[in-house]
């Protein structure tokens, strides 16, 4: 069934861009990057939002983000607010972050909290998002307090990973997600802690953020003096089945540290062996987030749109919880924060110039190294697929 969109500007049904996401979709080596109104135009971003964040499961994070009954975090997701949250009984649960009176937002930012009240006339609803007080509505014709509970949305959780679909038929997720906990396997996701979130705006498109995150190319350009001397080659990428594109690569060292500080590394994460022992397994879980499995840690990005050329980013950085326990845990986890905020910070520079590159009239689609940027090939032929099959 056609998606209709919703926007005077038709440029997504046009031959000339269809023909364009159709070079995406060649085969490995033969594949072209997207066109560049995919990273500017606002008719684009309607139609992502259309095809691809309403219609998709999302990854959204560490699941850990809200850890005890009554903890809640707020997200931004395409336009839509939503908070998520742990029920009394530590299930996982999302609602839209709108009141069902006269639709207030809720919940800002994150919390502890025992009911949702609403700020503007205090309907309050319970954590399993039923309203359970309602002042002054006595009166009120046909009102019953069991149809007015918060929307609510399907959220799963994978390998610790929490995940969203934001309409009430999700497909399955399992089979969203293909072999994506089996290829991970020698990483135990599922147990690690997180210890750090940042949230910020980077001035590109959200597609931009996550490419960067997953191609070894820029490494020896961008980031010369701080991270590079750690890469080296990556392995070629693994083939995958579901959503998502990963590539391993090794590591003299930890890449979770700058180059001049891999003294301060913490140990390795219980249970890797072998190659996985030395080095960084990169993941794009399509559409929107994307993580590093290191030796010691793992760090994990989600990028949402914020409009056409601006996103917003939430960072995430997790250890084993034999690491978090170590008494000095504090003073060197610091030297990963700062690794992570130097790179990003010369990530975000190159961004925004690719940005405004991107945002030239001349600007025309380009080609993958396809051993150093097999995963944004990847996601590219992904989302052209996406684009297609329901436009
Ligand atoms: S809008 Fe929420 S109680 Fe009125
Ligand atoms: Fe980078």
């Amino acid at each position: 069934m056609p998606i209709k969109i919703s926007t005077n500007d038709d440029l997504v049904l046009t031959k000339a861009f269809q023909d364009l996401l159709s070079k995406c979709r060649l085969p490995g080596d033969a594949s072209h990057s997207l066109p560049p109104a995919c990273y500017g135009s606002l008719s684009v971003l309607e139609a992502e939002i259309e095809t691809i964040f309403r219609r998709t499961w999302l990854g959204i994070g560490r699941a850990d983000c809200v850890n005890a009954p009554g903890a809640y975090a707020t997200l931004e997701i395409a336009s839509a607010s939503i908070i998520l949250l742990r029920d009394t009984q530590q299930a996982l649960r999302a609602f839209a972050n709108t009141c069902r009176h006269r639709g207030a937002r809720l919940l800002e930012g994150e919390g502890v909290c025992r009911a949702i009240s609403c700020p503007f006339h205090r309907w309050t609803y319970r954590l399993d998002g039923s309203l359970a007080g309602a002042p002054h509505m006595e009166a009120t014709k046909d009102f019953e307090k069991t149809d007015y509970g918060l929307i609510e949305f399907p959220v799963a959780e994978r390998a610790g990973f929490a995940f969203i679909f934001l309409d009430s038929t999700p497909p399955d997720l399992d089979a969203y997600l293909g072999d994506f906990e089996q290829l991970h396997t020698p990483w135990p996701l599922r147990s690690l802690v997180s210890t750090r979130h940042q949230r910020f705006e980077v001035g590109c498109n959200w597609k931009a953020f996550l490419e960067v995150f997953n191609e070894y190319y820029h490494l020896k350009f961008v980031h010369p003096n701080t991270i590079d001397g750690i890469y080296g080659l990556p392995d070629p990428a693994d083939t995958t089945v579901g959503a998502y594109a990963s590539q391993y690569g090794q590591t003299n060292g930890t890449g979770a540290l700058l180059d001049d500080e891999q003294g301060h590394a913490l140990p390795l994460i219980p249970g890797l062996e072998k190659r996985c022992a030395n080095g960084a397994r990169y993941t794009w879980v399509f559409p929107n987030m994307t993580f590093a499995a290191g030796k010691d840690a793992l760090w994990v990005y989600e990028a949402y749109p914020l409009g056409p050329e601006r996103c917003k980013v939430r960072q995430t950085i997790c250890f084993p919880p034999e690491t978090v326990a170590l008494s000095n845990f504090g003073d060197r986890a610091a030297y990963y924060y700062r690794r992570l905020d130097a790179a990003l910070e010369e990530d975000i520079e190159a961004l925004e110039n690719q940005q405004k590159g991107l945002a030239s009239p001349f600007a025309i689609p380009g080609r993958f190294s396809t051993l150093m940027e097999p995963n944004v090939a990847t996601f590219a032929n992904w989302y052209a697929q996406r684009f297609q099959a329901t436009i």
